[in-house]
């Protein structure tokens, strides 16, 4: 089946790798970048792919609200949504907080909010949690305490308000969607998709699922594991560092076994928080 992904932040690295992984799928991509001097680099990475590829360039800092984020969904009109934009600490604090928490969350609702969105995926990190989970070790745990806290505290708020709104809208869409008796194959997938520090390295295996932090995750292999992510009935966040297994049998097993790190977190508590944002 055809899909139309409208790919946010799509002349990052990640993005320029996944792009031609997506369009050789005969699947379509509307790419959502930042400037009109990066549509033909975006461009060339459609020569010669069975999918279609559109460009769109529109400034996500300029998307402040879920109706400025609607407005480009019913434009584009895509069935799968991936948020792979990010401020990378350019700007300052002001625009990490325009970019990854205001239109990240702004994107992620208006697409949960649209029944023809089946599929929301956002890149995020190993660390966006507010609590400790039992397969992590103390060390783990401090680690995560450093980078959340002292290297990159407000990236941290932003991802992981993102991350909750994410997950309690996604949760409120199923329970919609389950009264309303919506097939098992059709039901809406959020996921959050979770790599350690980003390498330039080439594409290799994962390790998914119950894992801790500290480890890296190359953008190649990234790429990879985000299609395997829409390509299976993943739902929830998925944790991926570099590793030994094959990327789409490791989510095929972690979707099969329902394995979604998002469990142990406070969910009541983000409730009453997402309902302020
Ligand atoms: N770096 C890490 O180690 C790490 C680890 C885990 C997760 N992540 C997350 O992984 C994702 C992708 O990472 P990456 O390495 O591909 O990052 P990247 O190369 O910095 O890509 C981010 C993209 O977002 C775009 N962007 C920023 N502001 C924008 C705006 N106002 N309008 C439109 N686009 C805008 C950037 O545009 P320009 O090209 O114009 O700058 C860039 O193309 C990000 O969400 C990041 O937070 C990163």
């Amino acid at each position: 089946m055809s899909h139309h992904v409208l790919l946010i932040g799509g002349h990052g690295k990640v993005s320029q790798l996944l792009t031609p992984l997506l369009l050789s799928r005969s699947w379509n991509v509307t790419s959502v970048i930042r400037t009109a001097d990066q549509k033909p680099t975006i461009e060339a990475l459609g020569k010669n792919q069975p999918g279609k590829l559109d460009v769109l360039i529109s400034s996500v800092a300029d998307v402040k609200t879920e109706s400025d984020a609607k407005q480009i969904i019913e434009r584009v009109k895509p069935d799968w949504v991936v948020w792979s934009a990010g401020a990378g600490g350019k700007g300052g604090a002001s625009n990490t907080i325009a970019v990854d928490h205001d239109a990240a969350i702004a994107f992620t609702k208006a697409s949960i909010h649209t029944p023809s969105v089946k599929k929301f995926l956002t890149v995020s990190y190993l660390s966006s949690r507010r609590g400790k989970p039992s397969w992590w070790s103390d060390s783990d745990w401090e680690t995560a305490q450093k980078t959340n806290n002292e290297i990159l505290p407000t990236y941290y708020k932003a991802k992981v308000a993102a991350d909750e709104v994410l997950t309690v809208l996604s949760r409120e869409r199923l329970e919609k969607e389950a009264r309303d008796g919506v097939p098992e194959k059709e039901l809406f997938a959020g996921i959050s998709l979770r790599p350690g520090g980003l390498t330039e390295e080439k594409a290799g295996g994962v390790k998914v699922g119950k894992i801790g932090v500290g480890a890296k995750t190359s953008r190649h292999t990234t790429a990879h594991a985000i299609v395997a992510a829409l390509e299976t009935g993943f739902k929830g966040w998925l944790d991926v560092i570099d590793g030994d297994e094959d990327p789409k049998t490791a989510i095929q097993k972690l979707a099969d076994q329902r394995i979604d790190t998002s469990e142990e977190e406070n969910w009541e508590a983000a409730k009453e928080r997402v309902s302020k944002l």
